[in-house]
């Protein structure tokens, strides 16, 4: 018999970090965690399987496939905002091929066990696409349906997938006469900046934060890639967490979209240094704008509405920006570089 379990693709990310220590204490499944690298030590449980390898290749789909009953799929493995315009065609194939494979892979393992896989997936503001910086002003809290011009391979590429999600559970096979649903139960989260005080961000553009705040707790000098007044929504990583399991959790008829906006507070480049020297008083950060990286946060929107997900499935955050700064990130940040 194959083992019921939950899959969990790009574990070693910030998100798969996060997702997999909750894990570990509060989910009765078992756990596959798949990553191209293998899995970072810290990371273990009694209920975690690591496995080593790529969405990209048939042969490790097929090899999940023939061990596992999956259930539900944490589809976090992705190519960031900025890595992916260094090489568009790579992040295309990782980010839009990867998601379909695991759709597809969600599809088969539906049919096989007969009840719907649910498909978390992480999307992100970087769907949405503002074209100047009054337009931003202007727009303030932006709501899911505007906006959606990015600029950005990774954007593109989110946004898409979205819709593939949404074609999965909804529409799927529409013209066969043997028509039946794929099984597939896609929701997705467009998340801002996230900031965790365990990992660091590998690739994003949203990374200078978490890079401004590391930096200060190792006592080193930071010099900042966007422009004191760029402004976009952040989170602190435990709220993303709960945002995916709250939203794994919630009764599928409680759910009058596929994708939701969340978002916790929102902050200019100028106001993060000034919550991080609060914290580390001593903290060299300085600005020296890159133009281009500069240009895709400017894209992004200021903060975003997400009304929708408090009213459908009962989203709030437990962290705003002083708890989040005063009790986890400053504490568990100072802890983790002092312990080397
Ligand atoms: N944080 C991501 C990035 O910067 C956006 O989702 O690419």
């Amino acid at each position: 018999m194959r083992k019921p379990v939950i899959l969990i693709t790009g574990a070693n990310g910030e998100i798969g970090h996060g997702l997999i220590e909750y894990f570990s204490t509060s989910e009765t499944h078992d756990i596959v965690a798949l990553d191209l690298k293998p899995l970072d030590d810290s990371l273990t449980g009694p209920n975690l399987r690591s496995m080593q390898g790529d969405i990209l290749d048939d042969h490790v789909m097929q090899r999940i496939v023939s061990e596992f009953e999956i259930h539900v799929i944490y589809h976090l493995a992705a190519m960031l905002s900025t890595r992916a315009e260094y090489t568009p065609d790579v992040a295309h194939d990782v980010n839009v091929n990867g998601t379909l494979n695991l759709l597809k892979l969600a599809t088969e393992q539906a049919r096989w066990h007969g009840t719907p896989v649910k498909f978390l997936f992480p999307s992100s503001i970087a769907v949405y696409g503002l074209p100047d910086v009054a337009t931003k002003a202007d727009a303030g809290k932006v709501r899911e349906r505007d906006w959606n011009v990015p600029t950005t391979m990774y954007g593109c590429n989110k946004l898409y997938c979205e819709q593939l999600g949404r074609y999965y559970s909804d529409h799927f096979r529409q013209l066969a006469a043997d028509r039946s649903p794929s099984g597939v139960d896609f929701r997705g989260l467009r998340f801002p900046g996230l900031i965790s005080a365990k990992t660091m961000p590998a690739g994003g553009t949203s990374d200078f934060a978490p890079e401004m705040l590391h930096a200060a707790a190792q006592g080193q000098p930071y010099a900042c890639f966007v422009e004191q007044s760029a402004r976009i929504p952040f989170m602190a990583m435990p709220d993303a967490i709960k945002a995916l399991v709250d939203l794994a959790h919630a009764d599928v008829k409680q759910l009058s979209r596929r994708v939701y906006n969340v978002s916790s507070f929102s902050l200019s480049a100028g106001e993060v240094r000034e919550m991080v020297l609060k914290a580390f008083p001593q903290a060299e950060i300085t600005f020296e704008p890159d133009r281009q990286r500069n240009n895709i946060v400017d894209s992004w929107p200021a903060d975003v509405d997400d009304s929708a997900a408090t009213k459908d499935w009962g989203w709030k955050p437990d962290y705003d920006v002083r708890r989040a700064f005063e009790e986890y990130l400053a504490p568990t940040i100072g802890e983790k570089y002092r312990q080397g």
